[in-house]
């Protein structure tokens, strides 16, 4: 029988858990030069990224590259009680705060990024199809803000979050690029 979303949330959570730091430094450091090498990323004048709670692939490094290399990083806000989002620039980690359950969104006096503004968006999963078809965390807020968002996206994924039967629902959208450790995977949405 093909298990539902949940179960498989928490199926991958505790596999993410039981990995190293060390295990969790290296891959994390894999998938960044592996993003790094795309030419999404190399065109990229703006990025909407998550700043990643643990165990979630490490975006520090990647948001400081970005910055070295001129580009701007807009971060989500959630709004829960719409379940919207919107992404907000940020020049440096200090222009953070800490919201709930410790997850870390933009100040209220960060600048709006519009949604045109945005030509790659790396969005988070715990895990995901061959076909780029993704199991968020619950909220469906990807789902929601891609279905009016027409640039790129790429997701990073550990290869174990990569899995071949994927429960799909209608909402669900596919992203166009999967960044492993190990590989680049192209989707049909690409
Ligand atoms: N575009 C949308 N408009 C309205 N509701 C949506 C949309 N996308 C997803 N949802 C709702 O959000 C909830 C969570 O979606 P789901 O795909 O299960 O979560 P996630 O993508 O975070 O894993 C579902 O109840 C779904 O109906
Ligand atoms: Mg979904």
């Amino acid at each position: 029988m093909r298990e539902n979303k949940k179960i498989i949330r928490q199926r991958i959570r505790t596999h993410l858990m039981e990995m190293s730091n060390e295990e969790h430094e290296e891959l994390s450091n894999k998938i960044a030069e592996n993003l790094f090498s795309l030419d999404e990323w190399k065109q990229a004048k703006t990025i909407g990224i998550t700043i990643s709670i643990y165990p979630e692939i490490s975006t520090v490094r990647i948001i400081e590259q970005a910055w070295r290399e001129g580009k701007s990083i807009a971060v989500p806000k959630c709004y829960p009680e719409e379940k919207a989002m919107d992404f907000k620039k940020i020049t440096s980690f200090n222009q953070l705060e800490s919201v709930y359950y410790g997850l870390l969104e933009p100040m209220e006096d960060t600048k709006k990024a519009s949604v045109r503004e945005l030509d790659l968006l790396v969005v988070p999963g715990l895990a995901f199809s061959n076909e780029g078809y993704r199991l968020g965390f619950g909220g469906g807020y990807y789902d929601r803000f891609l279905s009016h968002y027409s640039g790129k996206t790429l997701a990073l994924a550990y290869d174990v979050q990569i899995l071949d039967d994927l429960p799909i629902e209608v909402h669900d959208i596919a992203v166009g690029k999967l960044i492993t450790p190990t590989k680049v995977l192209r989707t049909f949405a690409h």
